[in-house]
């Protein structure tokens, strides 16, 4: 396929400042005199930001990295992720058009895309709304045919569920990602023959959809206002935009639009909330009491609770929890409040059931997990 820059090109580009400052810290990130290094990271956040990838933008993060324009061009060019075309101002559907997919009912996808965006790929909607294009290989190929629209795959589609997803986004919703034909993820269509454990998860959706849906993902594209904006190799967090930031909601009108895109926050539950640097925001739960330390000097391995590993037992601890009978003890609003606490990990304990798996090694018993802890299968 001919890649070549867009006919039509606005006068210029600058990052936003909370953009600029996320740029300076991925180039902070290689040693100097190695901060082309940092292209790729800087080109999709300039094309996250446009929509598209300018020639403007191309040039300005070639500046910005000390590059002569056209190496930045070359890797533009080169990499499909980046679109040198307008695409739709919602979302860009890319449907798979590779084996699998192709013999799944991709060509009928197509079809939808060409009947309902436009009729040709790279082609925005009448509407400014959708483009789409056929793509290669996603590596999803056991949930054939799927499309990914904007960032998350919708998978194991049919021409009626894309028709319907298009429809949905259209009106401003954001359907749950991942399978579409009830899947968890990409177990037998008869049901597990392996795993079964994860038959009755405790997730509702697959790790995949459940994280898009915790963080109330949308197809909103990147600007910089997300927080926290990590930095972790600098040891400190981006400083981000945080007032426009705002905390994931639960199931919003569908015809309540969340952003400049006319996109609704995610439509299922969303578990972690977000807490914008230097805003204060008001503490769910009630705080369940602690202790000052282990009592005899000697706390249970809380890291044989699933979801549990050193880092957020060294938390607990420092929330005054050191023994199972303390966490099965919690009461549904005291667990609001832990969840809500546990910076980084936010939703975990109710996720992962910390309080039913207290409840069974507080009594003397075991779980599969504490059992494989103790074989030091895990740690
Ligand atoms: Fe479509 Fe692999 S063939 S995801």
């Amino acid at each position: 396929m001919l890649r070549r820059l867009h006919k039509d090109q606005p006068a210029s580009f600058e990052f936003t400042p909370a953009n600029l400052e996320w740029a300076k810290g991925q180039i902070s990130k290689y040693p100097e005199g190695r901060q082309a290094s940092a292209i790729i990271p800087l080109l999709w956040r300039a094309q996250e930001q446009h929509g598209w990838l300018t020639r403007p933008a191309i040039e300005y993060v070639a500046g910005m990295l000390g590059m002569a324009y056209i190496r930045a061009l070359e890797v533009a060019t080169f990499y499909f992720m980046f679109q040198l075309q307008p695409v739709g101002s919602l979302a860009h559907v890319q449907i798979c058009g590779t084996t699998s997919c192709m013999i799944c009912g991709a060509e009928d996808l197509i079809a939808v895309c060409k009947e309902l965006i436009a009729p040709g790929p790279h082609q925005v909607s009448a509407d400014g709304k959708f483009s789409w294009e056929e793509v290669e290989c996603m590596g999803a190929c056991a949930n054939a045919p799927m499309a990914q629209i904007g960032k998350d795959y919708y998978e194991d589609l049919t021409a009626e569920k894309l028709r319907e997803l298009i429809a949905r986004f259209s009106k401003g919703e954001v359907p749950v990602a991942g399978p579409q034909n009830g899947r968890y993820a990409s177990e037998p269509l008869k049901g597990l023959t392996s795993l079964k454990e994860f038959e009755n998860g405790k997730a509702q959706y697959n790790a995949s959809a459940q994280l898009a849906v915790d963080i109330g993902d949308t197809v909103k594209r990147i600007d910089g206002t997300e927080v926290p904006l990590t930095m972790p190799w600098l040891g400190k967090p981006a400083k981000a935009t945080p007032a426009k930031a705002k905390p994931a909601e639960a199931k919003p009108a569908a015809s309540l639009p969340a952003d400049g895109t006319g996109v609704t926050v995610q439509e299922a539950p969303a578990v972690s909330k977000a807490k914008p640097e230097g805003e204060a925001v008001a503490e769910e739960g009630v705080k369940p009491a602690g202790l000052s330390a282990a009592r005899g000097g000697k706390a249970d391995n809380l890291k044989e609770i699933k979801g549990v590993g050193p880092k957020l037992e060294e938390l607990l601890h420092s929330l005054g929890f050191f023994h199972f009978d303390q966490i099965a003890a919690w009461t549904d609003a005291e667990l609001a409040w832990v969840d809500s606490n546990l910076e980084g990990f936010k939703g975990r304990a109710s996720r992962d059931a910390w309080v039913e798996q207290a409840k069974v090694l507080a009594a003397g018993g075991e779980t599969e997990f504490s059992k494989r802890v103790d074989k030091g299968e895990v740690y």
